[in-house]
């Protein structure tokens, strides 16, 4: 089955996940921004990872209507975020946000928890973090998630980890099996 792994990265913890993707699928793998587009087809998986940004998936839109129309080629979508796996409902909302019903049944997607680096990020990004942790830090009255949210966005942290790939690639073999 041919296989890639394409993505978009700011910071570089879904280009870290790309890799050990990549690796264990002994496929090939590109940035979004390098890949030919016009070449999907040629492949019979393409495995697409980007980031959650304020709720949603960077890039979801443009990836998905890409495969209107391409029904040889299987997408598989992953994304990787600051919310801990342990926060099934927080992500699950996410996939809701940037899935129809259908897709949500008809698209695989992963999640992979990653983490922050405010190091490497723009300063756009960085600009939106410090508003949010003003508007937090005001805040006299917080419930449980916005001083969850308040503590994490504070320093950089990474909780990322290979073993989360482990759903995504099994998944693909599998369907190397069938295909
Ligand atoms: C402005 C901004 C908004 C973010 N919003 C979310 C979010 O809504 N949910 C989440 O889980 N992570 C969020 N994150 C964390 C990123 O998803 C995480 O750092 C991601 O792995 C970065 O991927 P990259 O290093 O490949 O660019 C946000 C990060 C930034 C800078």
């Amino acid at each position: 089955m041919k296989t890639i792994v394409i993505y978009k990265s700011k910071t570089g913890f879904t280009k870290m996940y790309a890799e050990w993707i990549g690796e264990e699928l002994n496929c090939d793998i590109s940035s979004y921004e390098n890949f030919p587009l016009s070449t999907i087809a040629e492949y019979d998986c393409v495995i697409y990872g980007s980031r959650v940004h304020a709720g949603k998936v960077d890039g979801i839109k443009e990836i998905k209507e890409l495969f209107v129309g391409c029904i040889t080629t299987k997408l598989v979508v992953f994304a990787t975020g600051g919310t801990p796996l342990e926060a099934k409902d927080v992500i699950n909302k996410i996939w809701q946000r940037v899935f129809s019903e259908k897709e949500l049944k008809t698209i695989p997607h992963f999640y992979m928890q990653s983490g922050l680096n405010y190091k490497k990020m723009s300063f756009g990004d960085r600009t939106i973090m410090k508003t949010l942790a003003k508007i937090l830090g005001r805040k006299k009255i917080k419930n449980s998630a916005e001083t969850g949210c308040e503590k994490a966005i504070a320093n950089s942290y990474d909780i990322s980890s290979r073993k989360y790939i482990v759903p995504l690639v099994e998944f693909v073999k599998e369907q190397a099996k069938i295909l």
